[in-house]
């Protein structure tokens, strides 16, 4: 490239020499006298970018005016020479002419379009913008009825990356699996109180349910089996599908982000779920069989929102277990892309094993191995969720 655009001949050195050399001797520049500076001497050290007349023309322009005479005889001797400088300066200029035209007329080269795993260019994500008081929390569910597809997966780490970027979180395990639980190292069967007593008993409070995470910023309401009497006892509930949504107001003022992992089916629980939630993040395994039933879960959060909750929104559609190496998890993702949009998350989990072994160690991915990719992706998702929908 260096020769291609002339870099390589101003930064030759020699070669304004040698064009001098070339001269015959009667318009080759005179010796200055001493101490004055060779008026060739700057050219090798332009760049075609400089439009300005270079530093030694201007010298010979003053040169060229008399401004005090009379001048010695050296100087005088110079002046009278000053035309024999023409043959070497003028190809210079004309070569920077053509060097700046060529920089002009050269269209910019296109910004390249990073195309991301969903098949649509993948946005810069900023942090989130740091918070000073927290309060007035966005609760958001993790919801899709069908199992094992990463809702609990996400809820940890999504929680997890947000508590990182110093939002204060609150998980809710609204699965009588208790997944969510056992998960951030908690013994379901060691347990004084969960969510089943928060909703069932009229003198429970949040706090004496309320236990930390492990994770700092990052508190948990836990459950445990005892969670699936509550499905049949609410039942029976005035305002049934109310009760989470009442006992998670004191939540509100207290917390950045509440989120609330959801049991795999579309029973009281998850219409609870949904009746206490702003937002709703649908994870999907992105595997043919995962888009079954995705229309049907469509409906239950439209009836919900009619019915129930008009601020309920789904905040995203997140492809997990994602493969990029086969052709089946792209072609997932496409129709995902295609059924869904723009609510599709341009961030996708990648499978990888180091989930099943950080649930084993009972932490969040982003402390059990906080630099893999599982544990950058869920800080990509926190960075896209709070685009979207909390710090919009
Ligand atoms: N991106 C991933 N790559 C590989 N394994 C994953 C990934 N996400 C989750 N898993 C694993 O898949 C299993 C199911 O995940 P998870 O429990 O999060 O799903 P779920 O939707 O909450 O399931 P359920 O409906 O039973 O509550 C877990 O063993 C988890 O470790
Ligand atoms: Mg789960």
């Amino acid at each position: 490239m260096s020769g291609a655009n002339g870099f390589g001949r101003f930064f030759g050195g020699g070669q304004p020499d040698s064009a001098a050399s070339e001269m015959p001797p009667l318009l080759r520049p005179p010796v200055p006298p001493q101490g004055t500076e060779t008026p060739a001497a700057p050219i090798p050290f332009r760049t075609g970018r400089v439009l300005e007349p270079p530093p030694q023309r201007a010298e010979s322009t003053v040169v060229e005016e008399p401004v005090e005479e009379p001048v010695e005889e050296s100087v005088e001797e110079a002046r009278v020479e000053q035309p024999a400088l023409e043959p070497e300066t003028v190809p210079d200029v004309e070569a920077e002419v053509e060097v700046s035209a060529e920089t002009e007329t050269k269209p910019e080269p296109e910004a390249e379009v990073v195309l991301g795993p969903t098949g649509r260019p993948m946005p810069v994500l900023p942090d989130p913008k740091p918070v000073f008081t927290h309060g007035n929390a966005r609760v958001i569910s993790m919801c899709n009825q069908k199992g094992g597809v990463g809702k609990t997966t996400t809820t940890i780490n999504l929680g997890a990356s947000l508590a990182e970027f110093g939002r204060k979180v609150l998980l809710v395990d609204f699965d009588p699996q208790g997944s969510l639980s056992v998960g951030l190292g908690l013994n379901p069967h060691q347990m004084d109180l969960t969510i089943y007593n928060l909703l069932m008993q009229r003198d429970v409070t949040l706090d004496d349910v309320v236990v930390p995470s492990g994770v700092p910023g990052m508190d948990l309401l836990p459950s445990n089996i005892d969670l699936s009497a509550a499905e049949v006892q609410l039942v029976h509930e005035v305002a049934r599908e109310q009760t989470l949504q009442r006992v998670l107001a004191p939540a509100i003022e207290k917390y950045d982000v509440i989120l609330i992992d959801c049991q795999p089916s579309l029973g009281l629980l998850t219409v609870n779920a949904l009746t206490a939630s702003d937002g709703v993040i649908v994870p999907l395994e992105c595997e043919y069989f995962a888009l079954r039933g995705v229309a049907l879960l469509k409906t239950t959060i439209d009836k919900v929102q009619e019915r129930l909750n008009p601020r309920l929104t789904v905040d995203g559609v997140l492809g997990t277990m994602f493969d990029g190496r086969t052709l089946h998890s792209r072609e997932v993702m496409q129709r995902l892309v295609e059924a869904w949009g723009d609510q599709v998350f341009h961030t996708v989990i990648r499978r990888t094993i180091k989930f099943s072994d950080s649930t084993v160690a009972g932490e969040p991915i982003t402390s059990y191995a906080s630099s893999s990719a599982g544990a950058e992706s869920y800080r990509d998702l926190a960075r896209e969720v709070a685009v979207r929908c909390l710090d919009a």
